[in-house]
């Protein structure tokens, strides 16, 4: 009989915990999962819940198990696997019924289900998570993209099972197909930039000023009660507290150096600049990612070149460790500033009419993101008119003010003392950029039309301008 008000396809570790937070809510899911044996260890994993769970081990009693018109969420592999769930399922399926894409889709393949699925009248929606397997299980982030009218179907489970922030849901809707997953693919991107720079603050303290981990760890305990409260440094404090059970040491120091990425960070990067609006911070996130991996190549250079011989930049005194969090706030600001531009440049250039404010707010609980700065932005982004960048909500611009001195101070000592910093210096050379009232493209203009007469404007009078050039030596 079909009593069942959603489907969840894919019982990995983000599906089936999807599933039960579904359950747990009251809702009646059917759940799914190619090899039918992960479904069976779903519904033993739920214990309780799987009275509201429904197991299906074919696709013919996934959709006999599910009301109309039927909602199907699907949570596998991005990409190919989804496109194959899809071809799997279309035959089964009734004019009207829905697919959701919950998986960390390209935007743009959300633009093309949407598409392909409505010209056969089903609907589509693209919807990004966040908040990894805690967040799936007890209230993620989550971003909404497709039709109202096929929102609506799936708005109360949704809603239901979304993180709370301060009672209000972190579920939003967020525009057309396509529109969900941009602002995740966006979300992640601010999300490696905030993990690198606080990576690199740990490295100024640790290299810089020969703090332990332990140590490390109680200066990051004291940030979670600031400005930068946030669930990445919370996880940073655990971290740096963990210890190693084989060799004693602290866990971090037997970690790998080589970090990994599925995508979602370079997709970031990759629409910035495709939509001209500079994402360094995010950018430089995304390379610093890639270097690490490169790891016989840092191997060869260490051996030409010798090591960094990184120097001290000082000792571990209250002042400094103030301005190193001052720096970290800057470039956290700055980075936030990027990845809302490049959210507010999509939504120009594909009509999506992006609520930025709404954005800031279902990011304050249950994603990776979540933090105290947030709730600051969304405030920001509520003003009419909406800045132009946070940068100039005037809040963000008295904290980039007063921390930027200490920005200044801090990244210079590292740059001379051989300390990597490269999100940082991004982050604090955008905005020195964007402060200066003269850029020194000037001289680019000259080298533009000195070897391809491209032609240039003056300050003080109208139209396009030739040299005169100087000839000769
Ligand atoms: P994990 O490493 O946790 O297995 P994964 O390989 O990304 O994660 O797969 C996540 C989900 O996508 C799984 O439910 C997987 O189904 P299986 O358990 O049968 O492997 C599903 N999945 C991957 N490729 C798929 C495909 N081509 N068609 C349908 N489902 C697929």
């Amino acid at each position: 009989m079909a009593q069942a008000d959603i489907a969840v396809i894919g019982m990995a570790v983000m599906g089936r915990n999807l599933a039960m937070n579904i359950a747990e809510k009251g809702f009646k899911v059917a759940v799914f999962n190619r090899s039918p044996a992960r479904t069976d260890e779903a519904i033993k994993e739920a214990g309780d819940l799987a009275g509201n769970m429904i197991a299906c081990h074919t696709i013919e009693e996934l959709i006999a198990a599910l009301k109309p018109p039927r909602a199907l969420l699907l949570m596998v592999k991005a990409g190919a696997a989804v496109d194959e769930t899809i071809d799997q399922l279309k035959p089964h399926l009734s004019q009207g019924d829905i697919i959701i894409d919950a998986g960390n889709a390209n935007y743009r393949d959300s633009v093309a289900h949407d598409k392909a699925l409505g010209a056969e009248g089903f609907q589509f929606l693209g919807v990004g998570v966040s908040g990894g397997e805690e967040g799936a299980r007890h209230g993620p982030s989550i971003m909404v993209g497709g039709s109202p009218k096929a929102y609506e179907r799936v708005k109360d489970v949704l809603n239901a099972i979304a993180a709370r922030y301060e009672g209000a849901s972190c579920c939003g809707y967020m525009g057309p197909a396509g529109a969900g997953h941009f602002v995740k693919t966006l979300h992640n991107g601010i999300e490696y930039a905030d993990m690198q720079m606080i990576a690199e603050a740990y490295g100024l303290m640790r290299s810089g000023l020969g703090m332990t981990p332990a140590a490390i760890a109680d200066v990051f305990e004291g940030w979670t009660k600031g400005p930068l409260a946030s669930y990445l440094t919370e996880i940073s404090v655990q971290a740096l507290r963990s210890v190693d059970p084989t060799t004693s040491k602290p866990l971090v120091d037997v970690i790998l150096d080589s970090a990994g990425q599925k995508g979602t960070g370079r997709w970031s990067a990759i629409e910035a600049l495709d939509l001209g609006v500079p994402a360094s911070a995010i950018a430089a996130a995304v390379e610093a990612r890639g270097l690490s991996s490169m790891r016989s190549l840092r191997q060869a250079v260490n051996g030409a070149l010798g090591d960094a011989e990184r120097a001290p930049i000082g000792s571990a005194t209250p002042e400094i460790i103030a301005d190193i969090e001052k720096t970290l706030l800057t470039g956290k600001i700055l980075a936030y500033a990027q990845g809302f531009d490049v959210l507010a440049a999509g939504s120009r250039q594909f009509d999506w009419n992006l609520p930025l404010a709404e954005i800031a707010k279902i990011w304050r609980a249950g994603c990776i993101i979540r933090s105290r700065m947030l709730d600051s932005m969304s405030k920001a982004y509520s003003a009419t008119p909406a800045p132009e960048s946070l940068i100039l909500d005037p809040d963000f611009a008295g904290e980039l003010k007063a921390a930027l001195p200490s920005a200044r101070k801090i990244l210079g000592l590292a740059v001379a003392n051989g300390h990597p910093v490269p999100a940082l210096t991004s982050a604090v050379n955008y905005l020195q950029q964007l402060r200066t009232s003269r850029a020194t493209v000037d001289l680019v203009q000259a080298q533009r039309d000195i070897f391809g007469a491209h032609g240039f404007e003056r300050i003080d009078q109208p139209g396009a301008h030739h040299g005169p050039w100087h000839t000769g030596a």
